[in-house]
């Protein structure tokens, strides 16, 4: 799908699809040249998520889509996001090789908010599902032009590499975990840093891993064939700047739960535990477009938790590289595992200003917050509070849940310095998985988004939702990125 912008005062050239917003309450304003029988314009409301198709009686598009935004001056960017994934979606349905969005609306200040709303729910409504029949379906949509004002246009462009970074976090989700493996997640990775002269990357094997003491990531994929890597991105701006900020994303291509087995209904959803590495490679991708004034470093601790012979057993010590040793209880608590060395090597080698970590924890955040809210915890209000304001702005809410000094009681071992599960009877298995990390962050400020219940399975709505990976944390990242200078 290509992507084009053309000023308000240009003709409206050929196209099979013209596509309007329209506020309600006010008449659709179509382009000039540009006419559909008077009894659609009038019997449209432009309520929010309204949708109208009419065969045009006159000019250069075949036929015009209005689409509703609800009421209001400034719209609500969750309703553009929609109204521009629905017309991505109705475009395809109708097999539309062309649309042109016609936006010549009064925005004001939230001009560029509304352009960037726009591109992230066309890029991200057209995104499709990643298929490996025979015979996979093809995109309709081939061109697309948005013809807006400057304003509009410059949110767009940034929508679009935003939407590009959340569809590609996305394929990386969706794509089963036997094509997705630890390795594959280290070429994705450097393809990402081959696209962009501003990003580097390096992928830590086992061997080097080893060397550095981290027996807390490396006990993890014992028992795979697959090696386990520490991958390591590195995005440094042209200009010099004051803030680093580390991400690390937890990267499991499959959570079999190891030695202590899962059930086998719905294990084959255990392919989404890459979801926070995911995020991270995803907010990459797009950070190579968007050139924010930040340099950002981003850790993929990627391996796969499978029982075998040689697998870490439930009652084994291992040393993690900070030195502390953790008594493993449950093989399935492996995602705190692996974050436990990547935090540690975070904090000693990179030392940024904040470190943010993603990762598809818990179970049991999915019964506190559902698929709708990703839970953070952490040891700063100021970074936690930032990231709530960030999931307010995208849409990607975030809510906070605490660690008090009780759980970090609870995960402390009786024969090593950490158990790696919390007792029974505390519960609590959220806030004492973040109260196990906070283990491995020393002072440097840090959150941690629980993204077990956002990653896939959320509501739809139009441009996410379903059965699917959501892709969830890179618009909320970069929202977060580019507000630090
Ligand atoms: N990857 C899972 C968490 C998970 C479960 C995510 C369900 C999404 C849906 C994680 O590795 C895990 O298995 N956690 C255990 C921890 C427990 C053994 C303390 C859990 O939540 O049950
Ligand atoms: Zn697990
Ligand atoms: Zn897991």
């Amino acid at each position: 799908m290509k992507i084009s912008f053309k000023t308000i005062s240009a003709k409206v050239t050929k196209t099979d699809l013209l596509v309007l917003l329209s506020p309600e309450g006010r008449a659709p304003k179509l382009p000039p040249g540009v006419s559909i029988p008077k009894s659609v314009e009038t019997s449209f409301s432009g309520k929010s998520r309204e949708t109208r198709f009419a065969d045009t009686i006159d000019g250069p598009a075949e036929r015009v889509l209005l689409i509703g935004l609800g009421k209001g001056k400034s719209f609500d960017l969750e309703t553009v996001r929609r109204a521009a994934a629905i017309a991505a979606q109705k475009a395809q349905k109708t097999h539309a090789a062309s649309v042109t969005f016609w936006v010549d609306l009064k925005l004001d200040k939230s001009a560029e908010d509304f352009g960037q709303a726009l591109g992230e729910g066309l890029v991200m409504g057209a995104h499709r599902l990643v298929d490996f029949k025979r015979s996979p379906k093809k995109c309709s949509l081939k061109k697309v032009i948005i013809q807006s004002s400057k304003e509009v246009s410059r949110g767009a462009k940034t929508g679009v590499i935003v939407g590009e970074g959340n569809t590609f976090a996305r394929r990386l989700q969706d794509t089963p975990a036997n094509k997705m493996r630890p390795k594959d997640m280290v070429a994705e990775a450097r393809k990402i840093a081959k696209n962009s002269p501003k990003i580097t990357v390096k992928a830590l094997d086992e061997k080097s891993m080893e060397k550095l003491g981290m027996g807390s990531l490396l006990s993890v994929s014992r028992g795979s064939s697959e090696p386990a890597y520490l991958i390591h991105l590195v995005y440094k701006p042209a200009k010099k700047t004051k803030r680093k900020i580390c991400l690390v994303g937890k990267g499991l291509t499959f959570d079999s739960g190891g030695i202590s087995i899962k059930p086998s209904a719905r294990m084959d959803e255990m392919k989404y535990d890459m979801s926070g590495g995911a995020a991270v490679l995803g907010t990459f991708h797009a950070l190579a477009g968007l050139n924010p004034d930040v340099e950002v470093h981003g850790l993929v601790p990627t391996s796969e938790n499978m029982p075998d012979a040689s697998s870490v057993k439930p009652g084994d010590v291992v040393t993690a590289s900070n030195g502390l040793t953790i008594e493993v209880l449950n093989t399935d608590a492996e995602g705190r595992l692996i974050l436990a060395d990547a935090l540690a090597y975070a904090e000693k080698t990179i030392k940024p200003d904040a470190m943010i970590d993603l990762a598809t924890l818990t179970g049991a955040v999915v019964v506190a917050l559902g698929h709708e809210l990703t839970g953070v915890m952490g040891n700063s209000k100021t970074l936690s509070d930032e990231l709530v304001a960030s999931g307010q702005t995208t849409g990607e809410l975030v809510w906070p849940l605490p660690i008090i000094d009780f759980h970090k009681e609870d995960m402390k071992g009786s024969v090593g310095d950490l158990k790696n599960i919390g007792s029974p009877s505390t519960g609590a298995g959220s806030c004492t998985a973040g109260a196990f990390l906070s283990n491995f962050v020393g002072d440097i400020p840090w959150a941690h988004l629980d993204i077990a219940g956002t990653a896939w399975g959320a509501t739809r709505r139009d441009y996410q939702g379903g059965p699917v990976g959501t892709g969830v944390g890179v618009r909320l990242l970069l929202d977060y990125l580019k507000k630090q200078r």
